[in-house]
């Protein structure tokens, strides 16, 4: 990382990231004095709801929260600063924020030190915001998914107020580089290569709190990656809403099959994977590129939402159910082994029992390795919102205990046809239920436990697959 000379008795510099590094050296200042004022170290505890993007938003957060001298407590009754990083894709995680709000309540009455911190999509939503500055007034900071860079500037100015602090942007064309980020692996990591999505499928909430799509440089997503890979990185996942799209806004535009050939270049680095993919913008080129990549892991994550063209056209998909099945028979003829996952939403309005039978359809005939399956949820703002047919509560627990049934089956059944095969596996942790196991993670995405001590984890190693036990394998080194 680049080093800055900061001068505290001088006014914020006004350019990134140098100005979040004057806040950083602020808060740190803040930070020491009650500390010592406590007697202790002071503490923090991160809670991440939601996607993968969520999740590299976290270490961004714990980055600078320990730069700032937060200690890193697991237990968040303990934790000093409690930051939520909120999804709100449905409306079941935005009532468990609530809910666990209410229990923080209490517990900050106990700890004259306790900070609540709230960030992320839920934050975009403007009545989520009135409503805790109406009924959750003991909230310190409240910030978007547009600025979370500028968390250390908002902790400082916390500490100067006294009073909630909330930052919200509507939407933004700025990406800060080079901040610093605490990852929780040490072996693989995820990276940012675009935020934000303009697809705008009518039941989904994400293009408006994530804004319209940018893609980053590629010199900065190829600098990351090294510097990850110097410190120990073996595998990254890069992460968009619609990785398809990639680069086509930049000034100089370039495909993300040209990105994903120059990130394989990269010497070191081992694995790449990639999500989500959108089905409409799956380029051939892009299946050439995973055909002959020696790095691409042989996994795709395609979601379909549903199998009839008719929902489809609702859900403004801007595919068929046809040009889907296409899709993935030409990826699966050009990479025989490739793992196929998904996403499902049940009950969409308007699904009729036909339409749900097209997409039981269309989970027959892929075969995915697994589906994330989900019902539909309606976000305020949304076309699908106000569409009329929303179907009712029974139909839809029908439908998705169906579903659920349908695709476990198929998923137990792929995943056993490479029983009995040697597998490359990255080991990624010493397994929680019995200490004599590591968990490992097939290139296909499925796991692995073979007997193993930790000084395996990080390492890429070769495994036999030797019974399958329907969604993992019992396996040994070979
Ligand atoms: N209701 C249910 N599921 C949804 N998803 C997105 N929006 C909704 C919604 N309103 C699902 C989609 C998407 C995944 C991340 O979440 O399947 O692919
Ligand atoms: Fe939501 Fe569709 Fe964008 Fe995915 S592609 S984030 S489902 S609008």
């Amino acid at each position: 990382m680049d080093t800055y000379t900061i001068d505290l008795t001088q006014p914020a510099p006004e350019k990134e990231p140098q100005r979040q590094f004057y806040f950083m050296e602020k808060a740190k200042q803040y930070v020491q004095q009650k500390s010592e004022e406590a007697g202790r170290p002071l503490t923090f505890c991160v809670t991440t709801f939601g996607c993968q993007m969520n999740a590299r938003d976290s270490e961004k957060l714990v980055g600078i929260l320990e730069q700032v001298g937060y200690v890193e407590e697991p237990e968040e009754e303990k934790a000093d600063f409690v930051i939520y990083n909120t999804c709100t894709v449905r409306e079941n995680a935005n009532q468990r924020v609530y809910g666990r709000l209410g229990q923080l309540k209490h517990i900050k009455k106990s700890n004259p030190y306790m900070m609540i911190g709230l960030c992320g999509c839920m934050m975009q939503e403007p009545q989520v915001v009135e409503k805790l500055k109406k009924s959750y007034r003991f909230v310190d900071i409240i910030f978007g998914t547009h600025n979370i860079y500028k968390f250390a500037e908002l902790i400082a100015t916390r500490f100067e107020s006294e009073r909630m602090v909330i930052d919200i942007w509507k939407d933004t064309d700025k990406i800060v580089e080079d901040l610093p980020s605490e990852r929780k692996f040490s072996f693989k990591s995820g990276v940012n290569i675009m935020f934000g999505c303009n697809n705008f499928c009518s039941y989904c909430i994400v293009p408006y709190v994530r804004g319209r799509e940018r893609s980053r440089n590629p010199k900065d997503i190829i600098r990351e990656i090294e510097r990850l890979v110097a410190d120990g990185v073996v595998e990254v996942m890069l992460l968009g809403q619609n990785v398809n799209s990639y680069g086509k806004n930049l000034e100089e535009p370039i495909t993300f099959a040209q990105l994903l050939q120059e990130i394989e270049k990269i010497e070191g680095l081992e694995r790449i994977r990639f999500m989500t993919s959108h089905p409409k913008d799956l380029s051939d080129e892009l299946i050439e590129v995973m055909k002959n990549s020696k790095k691409i892991c042989k996994h795709l994550h395609l979601p379909v939402q549903s199998g009839s063209t008719r929902i489809l056209e609702k859900m403004n998909r801007r595919y068929t159910k046809e040009k889907y099945l296409e899709l993935v028979e030409k990826i699966k003829t050009a990479v025989p082994d490739i793992s196929l996952t998904t996403d499902i939403i049940v009950g969409f309005p308007g699904e009729t029992e036909e339409d749900f039978l097209e997409t039981m359809d269309v989970v027959q005939k892929v075969r995915y390795d697994s589906a994330f399956t989900f019902i539909y949820s309606k976000r305020t703002g949304t076309p699908a919102a106000t569409m009329e047919n929303q179907v009712p509560e029974d139909v839809i627990k029908d439908r998705f205990d169906r579903l659920l049934k349908e695709v476990q089956e198929i998923s137990a059944e792929v995943c056993s046809v490479h029983e009995g095969t040697i597998q490359k596996a990255l080991v990624e942790s010493v397994n929680d239920h019995d200490h004599t196991l590591v968990t490992g993670r097939l290139s296909n995405n499925i796991l692995v436990h073979f007997p193993g001590d930790e000084s395996l984890i990080g390492q890429i190693v070769d495994v036999s697959l030797d019974e399958c036990k329907g969604f993992y394998y019992i396996g040994k080194r070979v």
